[in-house]
């Protein structure tokens, strides 16, 4: 059996090195003739933990090629970006350029799956109508389902296999099709359902994670207003059995966070846009915090530019969306994980007014002494940003310790 997948991204790449694995021949095809020329040579810029080595041995197997071409297949599936415009309505141009392409090469009792995240009724009603332009018909001479990808950047090799999956065919059989591919490798139980369903929960669980964010920081926003300290008060709040306050941060980035909630808007009403505006302001927030405790045009140090900690992934990073707010500073950034702000942390602070974590990468908790650092800076300013530091340790170092969510 040939699979084609479209998109070799941070979901097409391990997508196809799995099946690949797994003894399927394998079409990598991508838009983009440089990345597919990159990756015949094993080249590729996704720094996540176990992929190179799989895609080695995907390459290995023989079963495994990335093309510029889309060729006829067995199985198709689409992995294409779905971002938002500067409206935040989703741009559906990838997926339909995706679905026209498949169209040119479907044939009768191919099977097509989508795993892009999608507003509801995609599937059905922009999907389907584009792979029937040549003349076959869903249902009756291919199958079409619905997969979402649910995997955490960092670990996605583990959370592949591991996850359980939801499946939303256009019907009986393509609910089946796609259940007997997904379980030759999927450990986790596989839920069958219709393609509207399948995508509304992929937004469901990104919305409710979002949203549960959104509460802890406006519970960090306030705890600063009352006085008293968001960190100690959830602790205590998580105490009752049937609550459980997220922490709070300086924003949420990443590809699906920011984005995936957009896609239930209707209009600017309800809860949604609020959610969204609450966790975007939290950069202004922590922003301010630096403003007033730092001198105009003095040194701030940004620790982590990652959306998240222990990766490289700097997509919608809200450190990144920081620095442009910080136009009077003059701003240096370091992270671990990105080989270009990879520089000597003690090097960087020598003369900086304020430290901010923003990042709770663990490099940061095992390689920084706080009586070296307050040394080398010309201030005393560390803002954490997520309870991360060891307070006291700076503290009685001679830190100025502010703790975003607290009032001090
Ligand atoms: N990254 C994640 O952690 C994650 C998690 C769950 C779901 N998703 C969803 O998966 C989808 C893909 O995300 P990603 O992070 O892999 O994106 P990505 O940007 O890393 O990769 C997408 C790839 O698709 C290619 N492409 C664009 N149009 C194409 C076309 N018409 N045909 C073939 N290739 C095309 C691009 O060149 C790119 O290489 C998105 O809908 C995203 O929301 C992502």
């Amino acid at each position: 059996m040939r699979i084609s997948v479209l998109g070799l991204g941070y979901i097409g790449l391990p997508t196809a090195a799995i099946f690949a694995n797994r003894g399927f021949e394998v079409v990598g095809f991508d838009t983009n003739g440089d990345k597919v020329e990159d990756i015949n040579h094993g080249v590729f810029d996704i720094h996540e933990p176990g992929l190179r080595a799989f895609l080695r041995d995907a390459f290995n197997t023989g079963n495994f090629r990335a093309d510029e071409k889309l060729v006829e297949s067995d199985v198709f599936i689409i992995c294409v970006p779905t971002p938002i415009d500067d409206s935040n309505k989703p741009d559906l141009s990838y997926v339909k350029d995706a679905g026209e392409r498949v169209s040119t090469v479907l044939e009768r009792d191919n099977l097509v799956i989508l795993e892009s995240t999608v507003p509801p009724g995609t599937t059905e009603n922009v999907l389907l109508p584009l792979l029937e332009e040549n003349g076959l018909k869903a249902g009756k001479d291919f199958s079409l389902s619905y997969c979402p990808e649910r995997v955490m950047p960092g670990k996605i090799l583990k959370e592949l296999t591991e996850n359980q999956r939801i499946i939303g065919g256009i019907d009986e059989k393509s609910c089946r099709r796609a259940e007997e591919l997904y379980s030759t490798f999927v450990e986790g139980d596989i839920f069958t359902t219709d393609p509207t369903t399948a995508e509304f929960s992929k937004l469901a669980e990104n919305t409710y994670r979002d949203t549960n964010i959104a509460l802890a920081n406006e519970f960090a926003r306030l705890c600063e207003l009352h006085g008293t300290d968001v960190w100690r008060m959830r602790k205590l709040a998580n105490n009752h059995p049937r609550v459980d306050i997220l922490k709070p941060g300086p924003g949420v980035g990443g590809h699906c966070l920011p984005v995936d909630p957009w896609f239930l808007v209707n209009g600017d009403s309800g809860l949604i846009p609020v959610v969204r505006k609450i966790n975007d302001g939290m950069v202004e927030h922590v922003g301010k915090r630096i403003r007033d405790n730092t001198p105009k045009e003095s040194v701030v140090v940004l620790l982590g530019t990652a959306y998240k900690a222990n990766t490289e992934d700097q997509r919608n990073s809200p450190t990144m969306k920081l620095v442009e707010r910080l136009q009077d500073f003059e701003v240096r950034i370091h992270d671990p994980y990105v080989s270009e702000q990879r520089g000597d942390v003690y090097h960087l602070v020598k003369g900086a007014h304020t430290l901010v974590l923003m990042v709770d990468h663990r490099y940061y908790a095992d390689t920084i002494t706080p009586s070296k650092v307050l040394e080398l800076m010309e201030g005393n300013t560390v803002i954490d940003s997520r309870d991360f530091f060891d307070a006291k340790g700076w503290e009685e170092a001679g830190a100025e310790y502010i703790l975003l969510g607290a009032n001090r």
